[in-house]
């Protein structure tokens, strides 16, 4: 039985599945984040009294499972850059292997939108067994992560239904950007007009939000165009590879498409053997500082066959020209792209599935929560 089938009426509304209503519920939850937490230009969590564990971090672990971890993926680029702080994001179900050099004054950040995946769990575990203080980000009130952490912070989407998790993910993204922004300002390690201005950029995202979802009829026709194909790759270099690795899950989740994220300059190192004629690749193209060589590595693939899907922010369009499609994401601060660029893979990886004929809400063999190691 189907997730939709499962609700209320009232619960359904104009969608025909969950999942696009998560996706367009985006539309406000990105800013219901943001409005609690930016004031002035600069993010204060001081309300959430985590100061003690955050400002004393002199490094961070980001872990987490699937979309969770990819979440961390980005937050270990916004600290690093913006606060100064060395930051590791690991898989949860790899962590555990590990032999951690954990010595005093880190902080071990667990993400998970049901605060109940296994994994993690074990992960948070081996951080407090060694006295490491432990922040949970979790979806959920009451849950297991929030009640065994040291600290942690409920995101605002609201209960997420749809397998594949979109609305959460953009929530678990605000709050890197938050944990980034006000540990740069508490730490000084970044100048604070700079600051102010991605914390004002980011309390305007609305108008750029809907620029993007202006764009869905022309995805959904994309969709259509290569419903058929079973193998694609996600490339990205910087934050972009992060939204990579989104895309590529989102797809797989839904559609069950073979689609693999590599770094774009990763490609010359072998992917690109694999490339076919009409074998598409969608390339994130959002790092002003990155695209001309991004560019170069995606003209190999055209050169073997392959067509590029862009997502690529307006300023860079002009450097997309030649690519057989293209998705455009409003000029924004290159920091603050990914909750955007992200949109648009989320709406492919929907329509890919519906035109499948795929249970979009509940894809075969995936559970929302993993509570199995
Ligand atoms: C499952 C879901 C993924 C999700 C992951 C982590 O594998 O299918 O979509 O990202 O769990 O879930 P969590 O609740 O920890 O965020």
């Amino acid at each position: 039985m189907s997730v939709m089938s499962q609700l209320p009426e009232y619960e359904k509304g104009i969608y025909n599945h969950i999942m696009i209503k998560e996706i367009h519920q985006q539309e406000k939850t990105i800013s219901l984040e943001l409005a609690d937490y930016i004031k002035d230009g600069l993010a204060d969590l001081s309300s959430l009294g985590i100061d003690d564990i955050l400002l004393s971090a002199e490094k961070i672990y980001l872990i987490g499972c699937g979309t969770a971890y990819h979440a961390g993926l980005v937050g270990r680029t916004l600290i690093e850059k913006l606060a100064g702080i060395p930051v590791e994001s690991d898989i949860a179900s790899e962590f555990g292997y590990r032999h951690i050099p954990w010595r005093k004054n880190q902080l071990m950040v667990v993400i998970s939108q049901s605060g109940e995946t296994s994994d993690t769990l074990m992960a948070l575990r081996e951080a407090k067994k060694h006295g490491v203080p432990v922040l949970a980000i979790t979806n959920a009130q009451d849950c297991t992560m929030n009640r065994e952490a040291d600290r942690f912070m409920v995101i605002k989407p609201g209960p997420e239904l749809a397998i594949a998790s979109t609305k959460a993910y953009t929530s678990q993204l605000v709050v890197m950007y938050l944990l980034a922004l006000y540990l740069a300002d508490k730490k000084g390690t970044y100048d604070k007009a700079e600051l102010k201005e991605i914390g004002h950029e980011l309390m305007g995202i609305d108008a750029a939000i809907e620029k993007v979802f202006a764009q869905e009829e022309k995805i959904m026709n994309i969709a259509w165009r290569y419903r058929h194909i079973e193998d694609t790759f996600y490339l990205g270099r910087g934050l972009d590879a992060a939204v990579a690795m989104e895309g590529a899950l989102k797809l797989k989740e839904t559609s069950y498409i073979h689609s693999e994220a590599y770094a774009t300059g990763e490609l010359k190192h072998g992917p690109i053997a694999v490339i076919t004629p009409g074998m598409p690749a969608v390339a994130l193209v959002t790092q002003e500082k990155t695209a001309d060589k991004s560019i170069a590595n995606l003209q190999e693939i055209r050169k073997n066959g392959g067509h590029i899907i862009a997502v690529c922010s307006e300023k860079l369009v002009s450097l997309c020209g030649e690519f057989e499609e293209i998705i455009t994401i409003p000029n924004v601060n290159s920091d603050i792209t990914p909750l955007l660029s992200v949109l648009p893979l989320q709406l492919f990886a929907y329509y890919m599935a519906v035109f499948r004929g795929n249970d979009v809400d509940k894809p075969r063999g995936l559970t929302k929560s993993v509570q199995v190691e």
